[in-house]
């Protein structure tokens, strides 16, 4: 018996001599021909090129013919030849063709090209077939890959946070709680409250808006850690920029004061970018053709551009300035709104700003508090067409004045004495920031809408597939 032929990726079927005999597997995108020839557009994921597969409809049988439409999966046996048309170096003689499944043209939805990415979010399971999200998932993969590699080759510790939590680190309260009680009769105490040393964890708990106040924890020990995990946040924000369900990456440093903090931020964004120019450029150029043209340009621009460097008390005065009717209006003690942040991103600086020291009243209470008693050394991050794509601070070393800023805002330190147990036994200046992945491949990939940047996005009203 012959020796079956291994399967070989389309990626590197495209990039081979002509010669061999191969055998390639994937799915149909198109197929046209007439009664004499046949040409397959076959995808397998690998890359957003699709190879030929050409048929000489004497060779094979009719009605096997018939069940290759788009979207059915195939196993292809040929030789790889040069091509004689226009558009790829090499295609598939086919002499052998298997049909693992077939997709019913007339319910399998992706039929046509150029379907509305809102229709697409209505079938996620099957939009990774689309050039578009085989392109963003194949980005996503790439982004995520840099990112460990970036923090492991400066000697950072991945420190895994856990996801369910009984504190509130950014003290929003947009928190999903986390109960196995039966929710139509909760155990109660006597003042009618319900009794959550019952349920599973014997306390109140959520699952978490963020693994800082832990990471600090590895920070104060390791060094240098990081985290990117899934975060959770109940906020009712139905924004092309929010999502209920979203991924962070969270280094901690210790002995890294604000300036520190800000460099590694800056350092940290253009190494994913030059990473997503050097390793993804198939799939920028798709991108940058189909949606957004100056995708690349923007993407190079931002890895030979300083960040701009500002206080918020420089940026109120420049919004202030500006003559702009801004539908939230600017004072100094307001949180920026992205119009704000895009006024200063897009049109005074034109390029990233990283804005610090903001009003203590609008940021978390674990930043480091400046002298004047009223800024702390918060810094956010913001990106043209996204706003906030960072955010992060010194962190307060200082256990007086840590106890004093949780006593101020009323907060619970029942959950928080492990945290403030950090001050207590070798305090040592920290800082650490928070990218949001989704607002990093926002930027990478040139999509619009954050649901296109996630495979299966969770949203207000929404947790489909
Ligand atoms: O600014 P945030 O709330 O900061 C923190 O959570 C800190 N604990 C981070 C730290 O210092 N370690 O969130 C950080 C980033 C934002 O800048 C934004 O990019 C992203 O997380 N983000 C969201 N992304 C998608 N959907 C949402 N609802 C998001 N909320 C925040
Ligand atoms: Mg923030």
């Amino acid at each position: 018996m012959e020796k079956e032929i291994k399967r070989t990726k389309i990626k590197e079927l495209l990039s081979m001599q002509p010669g061999a005999e191969v055998v390639a597997k994937g799915w149909v995108r198109t197929k046209r021909g007439n009664k004499n020839i046949n040409f397959i557009a076959l995808n397998d994921g690998s890359t957003i090129n699709n190879i030929q597969v050409v048929c000489d409809m004497k060779a094979f049988d009719e009605e096997m013919m018939k069940k290759i439409t788009t979207g059915a999966c195939l196993r292809v046996q040929g030789d790889l030849v040069e091509s004689v048309g226009s558009g790829q170096a090499v295609e598939i003689q086919a002499k052998d063709i298997l049909v693992y499944g077939t997709a019913d043209p007339n319910t399998y939805p992706l039929q046509k090209k150029g379907h509305t990415l809102e229709f697409l979010r209505s079938i996620a399971h099957l939009r990774p077939r689309t050039n578009t999200f085989g392109a963003v998932l194949r980005i996503r993969h790439a982004m995520a890959f840099a990112i460990h590699k970036f923090f492991n080759d400066k000697g950072f510790v991945y420190l895994h946070t856990p996801l369910i939590t009984a504190s509130d680190c950014e003290g929003a309260g947009a928190m999903f709680q986390v109960t196995t009680l039966d929710l139509n009769n909760p155990p109660r105490n006597a003042d009618g409250s319900i009794d959550y040393s019952q349920d599973f964890f014997g306390r109140m708990t959520s699952l978490t808006v963020s693994g800082q106040l832990e990471g600090e924890l590895g920070a104060m020990a390791l060094g240098q850690i990081y985290t990117f995990g899934p975060t959770f946040r109940a906020e009712n924000s139905n924004t092309p920029r929010h999502l209920a369900e979203f991924w962070m990456i969270e280094p901690e440093m210790a002995f890294y004061e604000i300036q520190d903090n800000m460099d590694l931020a800056e350092e940290f964004i253009k190494y994913c970018v030059k990473y997503a120019l050097d390793n993804c450029m198939d799939d920028l150029r798709f991108l940058n053709d189909m949606f957004d043209k100056e995708l690349i340009s923007r993407l190079q621009g931002v890895i030979n551009t300083e960040f701009a460097r500002i206080t918020y008390t420089e940026g109120v005065d420049i919004l202030l300035k500006s003559g702009r009717d801004f539908e939230y209006p600017v004072s100094w003690g307001v949180d920026l709104q992205s119009e704000h942040e895009r006024y200063l991103v897009e049109e005074h600086y034109r390029r990233p700003v990283i804005v610090t020291d903001y009003p203590k009243d609008i940021k978390a209470f674990y930043m480091k508090q400046n002298d004047d008693g009223k800024t702390v050394r918060g810094m956010d991050v913001l990106f043209p067409k996204i706003g906030e794509i960072i955010g992060g601070s010194q962190r307060e070393e200082d256990l007086d004045k840590l106890n004093r800023r949780i006593a101020e805002l009323g907060m619970d330190t029942r959950n928080l004495q492990w945290y403030i147990d950090t001050r207590r036994f070798g305090s040592a200046p920290h800082s650490g920031f928070g990218l949001g992945f989704e607002r990093l491949l926002l930027f990478v990939t040139g999509m619009a809408n954050i649901r296109d940047v996630i495979p299966f996005p969770r949203t207000p009203k929404n947790a489909d597939f």
